[in-house]
């Protein structure tokens, strides 16, 4: 049975563009029912539509409060019976009911390798910080921001040259293949979350999850 996905997005999307290839080739075992978006005018909207993908605008700035809003996605998220939600450049943070509601089945990127630079400007904060390697994270959510169990990491190397902005490029690149692939794990259910620990095929992860350098 393929498994039911729910995307949130707020700007391009090309992380979203990937899974959607990634389901188009045959490597995930999935569909997504719906990509919501908080900003209406995110391009990874008309991605999906490009896709016959149905979608949603929840703007934020529309409810009262975060609870309000929570509730709402939350809402739509359980409408379209998603049973993985993926955050892909969704740039809200969550409140811990929401969060709990869709405990163990639900992933992050982040453009860091965590516990490292939780929160913006990460690539910048790597080079200043003369870290020699950087990539990015995908783990599964917990109440904390940029926090929970991970499940892959890749790394790059920071050149002696490197601007933020060429660091982000590499790293992206990188994105594009973790997500993919972690997604495809979880449908597959090779990858498992429980009580916050991470096991693929049965086998304890480490805590900073499966490696893939580049
Ligand atoms: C990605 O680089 C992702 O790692 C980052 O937003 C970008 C979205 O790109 N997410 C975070 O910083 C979350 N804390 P995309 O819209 O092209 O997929």
């Amino acid at each position: 049975m393929k498994k039911r996905i729910a995307v949130l997005i707020s700007g391009s999307g090309s992380n979203l563009q990937a899974i959607i290839d990634a389901i188009n080739d045959k490597s995930i075992n999935g569909e997504i029912v719906v990509v919501i978006s908080n900003r209406a005018d995110a391009y990874g909207l008309s991605r999906a539509k490009q896709a016959n993908i149905a979608t949603k605008v929840l703007q934020h700035t529309d409810y009262q409060n975060r609870i309000d809003f929570d509730q709402a996605l939350l809402k739509t998220i359980d409408h379209y019976q998603a049973e993985l939600v993926v955050l892909a450049g969704f740039m809200r943070i969550l409140s811990a009911e929401f969060v709990n509601h869709f405990a163990d089945k639900m992933l992050n990127i982040h453009p860091s390798l965590l516990p490292k630079y939780k929160g913006l400007t990460t690539h910048q904060r790597a080079i200043d910080a003369g870290d020699k390697l950087h990539g990015c994270s995908v783990h599964f959510v917990t109440a904390q921001l940029d926090d929970g169990p991970i499940a892959l990491q890749t790394i790059v190397a920071i050149a002696a040259d490197e601007s933020a902005a060429s660091l982000q490029k590499k790293v992206h690149v990188t994105e594009h293949i973790a997500y993919p692939k972690v997604v495809a794990w979880y449908c597959d259910e090779r990858l498992k979350c429980i009580e916050n620990k991470l096991y693929l095929d049965s086998e304890l992860l480490s805590e900073t999850g499966f490696k893939l350098s580049f």
